[in-house]
């Protein structure tokens, strides 16, 4: 059952009491709109939350658009970002002076304290030593999943965290999913009885897949965090939120059986666009969803001023995104 049917079929047997009528108004073939109830815990802010932004890629960039957009809430004033390209985008939405400007990390933080929080969105295995560093200093922090890849280093941030008081808001996003939220507050009202077992289904799309976990940033389970961490963590995370009672044990386990070399079908080629004979035909191919479909090509740092195809097509011949999946 979808998403969309859950819901539906939530609201018809369950009454409307339970799902009325005005939180599920339908928009069109696929979605309703839901209002999230108002969270008691939201105080009014008197001004904005200032905050460094550690990781200008994909997350810095959804955090950084949320502040362009809600002004009154919080004000991007610094940001440490290794490639140029991002580093100047993100100064230049965030007017933020050239003082605050970093390459990495570690320079933020050899400056006395100058905002009130900090976002970390590097990557997974650079979360943990600019959130103790962060703590240390007295930031609260909006840290990017997975905490970290070891239990030590989590149960160290968590410690350090409550020693000095401060807030680590971990970016475990389907708690804010109007779906989620939905599921919670029925389960949690007893709208089916009593929770005996969840069966939970993340749909990864299989572009999305191939994107992430064949081609982009975690295609090496052995160089960084592997699927079940990286992508599984949002799961066990949400199931335990939805049931809202501790865990004893977590146990998760899976293997890679389908993006191997010898799945290669006859006619492919090292990349789809070396000449390969079945391009057209498969579901994965690089240069339909890069090139045909312009989808997910913010990886690419494609400037303004140059033929963006052009420039994506030199991308595919060169990085891991024009690979045979
Ligand atoms: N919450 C979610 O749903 C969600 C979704 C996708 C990714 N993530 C997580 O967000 C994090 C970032 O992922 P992404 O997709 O934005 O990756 P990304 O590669 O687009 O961005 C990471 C950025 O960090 C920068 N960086 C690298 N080393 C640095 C350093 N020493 N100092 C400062 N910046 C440095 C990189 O240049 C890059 O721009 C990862 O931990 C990932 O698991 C979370």
């Amino acid at each position: 059952m979808n998403r969309r049917n859950l819901l539906k079929t939530l609201s018809f047997t369950l009454g409307a009491s339970i799902v009325s009528t005005d939180v599920l108004a339908e928009l069109g073939e696929r979605s309703f709109l839901y209002n999230i109830p108002e969270n008691p815990l939201h105080k009014k802010l008197a001004k904005p939350v200032t905050a460094i932004t550690i990781g200008a890629g994909n997350r810095g960039m959804v955090y950084g658009n949320f502040a362009a957009k809600f002004k009154d809430q919080i004000k991007i004033v610094g940001v440490a970002e290794p490639n140029t390209f991002r580093n100047d985008r993100y100064a230049k939405i965030h007017e933020i002076e050239s003082t605050n400007r970093f390459n990495t990390w570690e320079e933020v933080f050899k400056r006395p304290k100058f905002a009130d929080a900090v976002i970390i969105s590097t990557p997974d295995n650079l979360h943990y030593e600019p959130c103790m560093k962060a703590l240390a200093m007295g930031y609260d922090i909006l840290l990017e999943k997975p905490i970290s890849p070891s239990e030590k280093e989590c149960r160290d941030i968590l410690a350090l965290a409550k020693k000095n008081n401060r807030i680590v808001a971990v970016c475990h996003v389907l708690r804010y999913a109007p779906y989620f939220v939905k599921m919670k507050e029925l389960l949690a009202k007893g709208a089916i009885g009593e929770v005996i077992s969840v069966q939970h289904f993340e749909p990864i799309e299989h572009t999305h897949m191939a994107h992430s976990y064949v081609r982009g940033n975690w295609h090496n389970s052995k160089a960084t965090t592997p699927i079940i961490l990286a992508k599984s963590c949002h799961d066990l995370d949400i199931i335990k939120w939805v049931i809202n009672k501790p865990s004893k044990q977590i146990s998760a386990m899976g293997d890679l059986k389908w993006f191997r070399k010898e799945n290669a079908p006859a006619g492919s080629t090292a990349r789809c666009a070396d000449g390969c004979k079945i391009e057209r035909q498969c579901p994965y191919s690089a240069v339909k969803e890069y090139l045909d479909l312009n989808r997910r090509t913010s990886v690419f740092d494609v400037p303004a001023d140059v033929d963006r195809k052009v420039f994506i097509a030199e991308k595919l011949k060169t990085t891991n995104y024009g690979r045979c999946v």
